[in-house]
């Protein structure tokens, strides 16, 4: 017999922005100091990515002071390593140590790892404070940074501690990807792919028709900006409408079925997007084999990808480990499989009944592909 019964329902609407911008850095640009809130005599904790402190760091200082506002910049290693509940704590101190009030708003800038590890704090410190995120890497600026999740990586499973907490205001700079080396380059460019693939024909014919030249200006020029712009329009509508995700058959989670356990186990150390890679080429050979994916188009995404400077196989894919990466996915996803798979280039469709004999088949496929020289189906 109960005594007392409450129900207590509460919505949490929430809007936050993203904008792309030029000379983010410069003087007379207000872009950061308005979504930082800064006033004359206050202080921001300023995150910064190690290497982009030592390419930029004058200029970030100068920023701020210039507006006489005191940053507080702590730099924070990038790579996987960083995203550690250690550095969440650090992130805390950090702004313990800064006197933020409740609602200053930290400023993170650097690439994925760091907007990451940034937003997780940012949502732990005080029970949510805001922020703002600055990313300098391509996969940042069509992915990480976009999107509403934080996480930090926890016994060997990838963002298994995280949050949903988006930044008040994403500031997209694609001037910072002139020092981006070329191979995070490629990185980013996969997370671009999958939007293509999934959803847009139109941005994976962009890609197809020069996907060496974009990477080799990394993105800038008009191409550059279109390509971003259809990849991050892509990615905002099919997040907006399932940002909490409650909904588990999610069309961006091509590619992440498999990748998370590739990412972590691989040696040596795969990118983000490279694992994420090798799963896509995986699922196109899974679509082709049920006849979702013509075979031309199955060979134009696994060539789209080689073609990028991304990796289509990896010694780690054994049947035993990519079927147990397949189990894990299912717990992520609520105990159904909802593999995305590509049903025509811009188009997808679930599938709930991948077996262990079927994932057999399509990795001996995939990887007698993957020594071929262009990755082609006979
Ligand atoms: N939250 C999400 O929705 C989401 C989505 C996709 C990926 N991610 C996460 O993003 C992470 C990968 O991000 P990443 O590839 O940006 O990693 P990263 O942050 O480690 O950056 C990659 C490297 O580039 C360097 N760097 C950053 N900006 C630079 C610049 N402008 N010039 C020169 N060097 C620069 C960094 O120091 C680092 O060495 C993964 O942990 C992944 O899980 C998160």
């Amino acid at each position: 017999m109960k005594l007392g019964d409450w129900t207590v329902r509460a919505v949490r609407e929430v809007s936050y922005r993203v904008t792309e911008v030029v000379d983010l850095l410069a003087p007379g640009n207000d872009a950061l100091a308005e979504a930082a809130r800064c006033s004359p005599g206050s202080r921001r904790l300023v995150l910064v990515d190690e290497n982009v402190l030592s390419l930029r760091g004058e200029e970030i200082r100068a920023y701020f002071t210039d507006r006489r506002v005191v940053p507080v910049v702590v730099g924070v290693p990038g790579g996987e390593a960083t995203k550690t509940l250690r550095w969440v704590e650090k992130i805390g101190l950090a702004a313990d140590s800064a006197g933020l009030d409740r609602r200053d708003p930290i400023v993170a800038v650097g690439g994925g790892v760091l907007t990451d590890v940034a937003g997780l704090a940012a949502s732990l410190y005080r029970r949510g404070t805001p922020y703002v995120r600055v990313p300098t890497t391509l996969i940042g600026q069509v992915d990480a940074a976009v999107g509403a999740k934080t996480g930090i990586n926890l016994h060997g499973g990838k963002n298994r501690l995280g949050s949903y907490h988006p930044a008040d205001h994403t500031l997209l700079d694609r001037g910072f990807l002139a020092t981006l080396p070329q191979r995070h380059v490629a990185n980013g460019l996969a997370e671009i792919v999958k939007m293509a693939v999934i959803r847009d024909a139109v941005l994976f014919g962009l890609l197809d028709a020069e996907v060496e030249d974009l990477a080799r200006i990394r993105l800038s020029g008009e191409t550059g900006q279109r390509v971003m712009h259809r990849a991050i329009t892509g990615m905002l509508a099919e997040l907006e409408v399932n940002l909490w995700e409650h909904d588990l058959r999610r069309v961006v989670d091509f590619g992440h079925t498999i990748s998370p356990a590739v990412e972590m186990a691989a040696d040596p150390v795969l990118l983000h997007g490279e694992a994420v890679s090798i799963d896509m080429a995986l699922s196109c050979v899974l679509a082709a084999g049920r006849g979702l994916l013509g075979h031309a188009d199955t060979a134009r995404v696994l060539t789209l990808l080689r073609r990028a400077g991304l990796p289509v196989w990896n010694p780690v894919c054994d049947l035993g480990f990519l079927w147990s990466a397949v189990e894990d996915s299912v717990r992520h996803r609520g105990g159904r499989q909802s593999i995305p798979l590509p049903s025509g280039i811009g188009t997808c469709v679930f599938v709930d009944d991948v077996t262990e004999d079927e994932l057999r088949v399509c990795v001996s496929e995939l990887h007698r592909l993957a020594g071929t020289e262009a990755g082609i189906p006979a």
